[in-house]
């Protein structure tokens, strides 16, 4: 962390959106030069207390890249190597994107927040899950990996029909079965036509996943939803969900919405377009995830949660308030990759401390209170 703290400021004098390029570019460097990889690696390990089993899955520790760093699965070696419990690549669409106009990313310093609009933009599912399979064949991948798909976004040609929307998802889904540990259906991108007032109409929640789960058969799926929806709708899409038994959860995406309440100075953030991400995003998704846990209790479906995450303390408090896993990405920009590990060891003392004996002891075991 401290010599990430010592290139930050040439990061941070570089187009926001530029230094994510460079970043991937350095981590497809470096994971591609033999042996790197193997010295820098973190164990992601770090103590059988951090352990959580979810939908069938194993995770070493709760801390998953979130969606949108790696939008596809360029840098999943790297990313591994960091200490992540799991990765979360996307969202990928049935076909390329360019995404919307650039510019698109901007930097909110004194939130270390960041307002994105990039609107989707990644290599097309063909491409991407062709990466993964070599990846997979060469048994590179040692991390459960998500694939959080969505439909191709074609600023241009204006909304895709339904029929067209849910073929987009079930045409990625298809591509990623065999590869991929879990499917989150990313139902509500704030920054995209299609995306953000698509699923309001809940019965396409049903064709959408009547579609996809024939082609996916077991593989878990996950549903991220905007916060932003009303209760009763997303009761209402809960309640479909549970009619699918291979969809095991679901999250909470950005809110299209600007929280009050910010310190940058506003120039940095009005009349621009976007969701922001980051830490003013964390006290609000705290209660959004307390009220998704009790909703779902008593059912099977458990929560994946992001949004501010930057220290072992917000992971605890979130899991407490009902997440079974978090994940991370607007700290990564501001704390750089030795983060993960941090929290991850910081969790695990934190714990032992509290007397905790496994972390899932405590999944949601505040969740009442909010
Ligand atoms: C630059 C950027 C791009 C993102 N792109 C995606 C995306 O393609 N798909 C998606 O589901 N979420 C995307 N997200 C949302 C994140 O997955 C996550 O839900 C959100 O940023 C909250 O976590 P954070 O506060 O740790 O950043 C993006 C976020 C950022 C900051």
């Amino acid at each position: 962390m401290l010599f990430y703290r010592g290139i930050r400021p040439l990061l941070f004098s570089l187009d926001p959106e530029k230094a994510h390029q460079l970043g991937i570019r350095t981590g497809s460097i470096v994971q591609s030069i033999p042996g790197v990889l193997r010295f820098i690696r973190c164990d992601p390990n770090v103590d059988p207390i951090l352990r959580v089993a979810l939908a069938g899955i194993d995770f070493a520790n709760p801390i998953g890249l979130a969606a949108g760093l790696d939008k596809s699965g360029e840098i999943v070696p790297a990313m591994q190597a960091i200490g992540f419990g799991h990765l979360e690549i996307g969202s990928i669409s049935a076909r390329p994107s360019k995404g919307n106009q650039t510019p698109r990313l901007w930097r909110l310093i004194d939130d270390a927040a960041v307002l994105v609009h990039y609107g989707l933009p990644n290599d097309g599912s063909v491409v991407v899950a062709k990466r993964l399979q070599d990846l997979r064949n060469r048994d590179a991948i040692k991390t459960p990996i998500g694939v959080n798909l969505v439909n191709t976004n074609e600023p241009s040609s204006g909304p895709s029909s339904p029929d067209a929307v849910i073929d987009d998802y079930r045409e990625s889904a298809k591509r990623f079965a065999d590869v991929t540990s879990y499917l989150m259906l990313n139902l509500s991108c704030p920054n995209t036509i299609d995306g953000r007032g698509f699923f309001e109409q809940s019965s396409r929640l049903d064709d959408l996943l009547r579609s996809v789960t024939e082609v996916t058969g077991d593989v878990p799926v996950f549903l991220k939803l905007s916060p932003d929806w009303e209760q009763t709708l997303i009761a209402d899409l809960l309640d479909i969900a549970l009619q699918y038994r291979s969809v095991a959860g679901v999250m909470f995406n950005l809110s299209a919405h600007r929280r009050e309440g910010l310190v940058s100075a506003p120039s940095t953030y009005q009349d621009r377009p976007g969701a922001i991400a980051g830490r003013p995003t964390k006290d609000w998704m705290d209660r959004r995830t307390a009220w998704l846990f009790r909703q779902l209790r008593g059912t099977r479906l458990r929560i994946i949660s992001a949004g501010g995450i930057q220290n072992a303390t917000d992971a605890y408090r979130r899991i407490r308030l009902g997440a079974s896993l978090v994940q991370v990405y607007t700290a990564l920009i501001y704390h750089g990759p030795g983060l993960v590990a941090k929290i991850n060891r910081d969790l695990a003392e934190r714990l032992r401390r509290d007397g905790v004996n496994q972390l899932s002891d405590v999944i949601g075991i505040d969740a009442m209170e909010r």
